[in-house]
C-alpha cells in the first residue's frame, strides 16, 4: 500500500470544488473526487498537448481516437464486443442521461429509477419535465438488492425509460448477471430504454465482476445506451470527457434525430487524450488505487461496526460509503449533524430521492490519514451525542 497520496494543504491550493464547497476548517468528504495525484499516463499525455500547444481542431488516427479505444477496453476488461461507430463521445455523463431522455421520451413520459440514486438521475428528470417512477432498492439485511417485482409493478403503460445505475452510486452494488437479467425482462416486456449509466465499473473490488447490462443478450442491447468515462478510475472529472454506446443502429439514428451531432459539440484536446492515455496504459495506476481504496474500505467497514447505530454495508465498487444514521434519532438531519458536530462534509442522503432519509454518503478516497480524522471527528461527535453533551443538545431545532 504505497500509493502516493495529497495532503490537505495541496487539495486546498487547486481549484477542486471538493476542498472548497465548505470552510476551511471542515474535512470534506462528498463530491466524487480522489485526493489522489493522475496516472502518469494521463500526465503525460496533456503535458504533451501542453507543451506542443496543440490547441488546434485535431485530426486523430482512428485507432487511437476515443471510439476504439472504448471498444478495446470494453473487450479486454469484460469480455463486451463493442463496435466503434456506435460511440458517442460526449462532455460529461449527465449530459448524456438528460439526452437519452430527450431523445428516447416525451414531457410526462415516466422514467423508473431505483433509489436512492445519484441526484443528477432526479434532477435530469425533473429538468426535461418527464415523470419521476421510484422502485426503491431494497436491503436485505447484508447488502442493497434490485426488487425486480417491485420493477414489474411501478412501471406503468407510460414509463419508457429505466435509468440503470451499475455499479450503483450510492449503495456501492455490482449487480450480479442474474438481478440484470430480472431488470432486462421487465424492460423488454415493456419495451423500455434502457440508460446503463457504468462510470463506476473500473472502481469494483475483488470478489465482484462487473457486467455491462448491453452485454446480457443482443435485444437488450438493441435497446440499451451505455455511458462510461475514465473519469472516476482515473480522477479527471474536470476534463469532461465521456461516452455513449448505442447498443443498435437503430437507437443512435433514433438520438441523432432528436438530437443532432452539432448540439452535442465535441470533446477537447485534452479530455480525449488524457481518457485515451487512461484506458491504454493506466491499468497498473488503477490497480495500485484500488488497493488504497480497498484498505479505506475496509476502515470505514470497520469503523461504522464499531459505533452502535451506524449501519452501512460496505461497496462492492466506488469509492462511497453510504452511512445510515437514522437508529441515531439524530437532533438533526444526519448530514448537518456531521457537518455541524462534527466538522465533516458528506452529502446528504435526502438528495438520493426516496431511501436516503437520515442517510449521509462518505467519500473514502482520501489518504489514510485524512480518513482517519474525518472517522475520528465523527466518533468525537456520536460520543458527544450519547453523552448528552450541551453542544449537540444546543443544535437540537436548528
Ligand atoms: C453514476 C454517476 N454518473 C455520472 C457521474 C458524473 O459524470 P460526469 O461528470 O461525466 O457528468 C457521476 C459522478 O460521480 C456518477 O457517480
Amino acid at each position: 500500500m504505497n500509493m502516493l497520496t495529497l495532503s490537505a494543504e495541496t487539495m486546498r491550493r487547486r481549484r477542486g470544488i471538493k476542498w472548497h464547497r465548505y470552510p476551511e476548517d471542515v474535512l470534506p468528504a462528498w463530491v466524487a473526487d480522489m485526493d489522489f495525484p493522475v496516472a502518469p499516463a494521463v500526465q503525460q499525455a496533456i503535458r504533451q498537448v501542453v507543451d506542443q500547444m496543440d490547441y488546434g481542431y485535431p485530426h486523430r488516427d482512428p485507432e487511437h481516437a476515443l471510439e476504439a479505444t472504448f471498444a478495446r477496453r470494453m473487450a479486454d476488461r469484460f469480455g463486451w464486443a463493442v463496435e466503434a461507430e456506435r460511440v458517442q463521445p460526449l462532455a460529461d455523463l449527465v449530459q448524456g442521461i438528460a439526452a437519452c431522455i430527450v431523445a428516447f421520451s416525451q414531457p410526462g413520459d415516466g422514467v423508473v429509477v431505483q433509489t436512492p440514486i445519484y441526484p443528477p438521475f432526479l434532477a435530469a428528470i425533473e429538468l426535461t419535465g418527464r415523470r419521476r417512477v421510484v422502485n426503491p432498492l431494497v436491503d436485505d439485511g447484508r447488502r442493497f438488492v434490485v426488487d425486480a417485482e417491485g420493477l414489474a409493478r411501478t412501471v406503468d403503460a407510460g414509463t419508457r425509460l429505466l435509468l440503470l445505475c451499475n455499479p450503483h452510486n450510492p449503495t456501492g452494488r455490482v449487480l450480479e448477471r442474474e438481478e440484470l437479467e430480472a431488470v432486462g425482462r421487465v424492460a423488454a416486456d415493456r419495451d423500455l430504454v434502457v440508460v446503463s449509466d457504468e462510470i463506476h465499473c473500473d472502481l469494483v473490488y475483488p470478489g465482484r465482476r462487473h457486467v455491462p447490462f448491453a452485454s446480457l443478450d443482443p435485444e437488450l442491447a438493441a435497446r440499451t445506451v451505455t455511458l462510461n468515462s475514465a473519469t472516476k478510475g482515473f480522477n479527471i472529472a474536470g476534463l469532461r470527457c465521456g461516452v455513449a454506446y448505442f447498443g443498435s443502429k437503430d437507437l443512435q439514428e433514433r438520438f441523432r434525430r432528436a438530437l443532432p451531432p452539432p448540439l452535442l459539440g465535441h470533446v477537447n484536446s485534452i479530455g480525449h487524450d488524457a481518457t485515451v492515455a487512461a484506458w491504454e496504459h493506466g491499468q497498473p495506476w488503477l490497480d495500485e488505487v484500488m488497493e488504497q481504496l480497498r484498505w479505506n474500505r475496509d476502515r470505514v467497514a470497520s469503523w461504522a461496526a464499531a459505533q452502535g447505530g451506524v449501519r452501512h454495508h460496505p461497496p462492492e465498487a466506488t469509492y462511497l460509503a453510504w452511512l445510515d444514521l437514522r437508529a441515531l434519532a439524530l437532533p438533526a438531519t444526519a448530514h448537518s449533524f456531521c457537518l455541524e458536530e462534527a466538522r465533516v462534509g458528506l452529502n446528504p442522503g435526502e438528495d438520493f430521492g426516496p431511501g436516503g432519509e437520515g442517510c449521509v454518503r462518505l467519500n473514502f478516497a482520501t489518504s489514510p490519514d485524512i480518513l482517519d480524522r474525518i472517522l475520528e471527528r465523527l466518533s468525537a461527535a456520536l460520543e458527544r451525542l450519547r453523552r448528552g453533551d450541551r453542544k449537540v443538545a444546543a443544535s437540537r431545532g436548528r
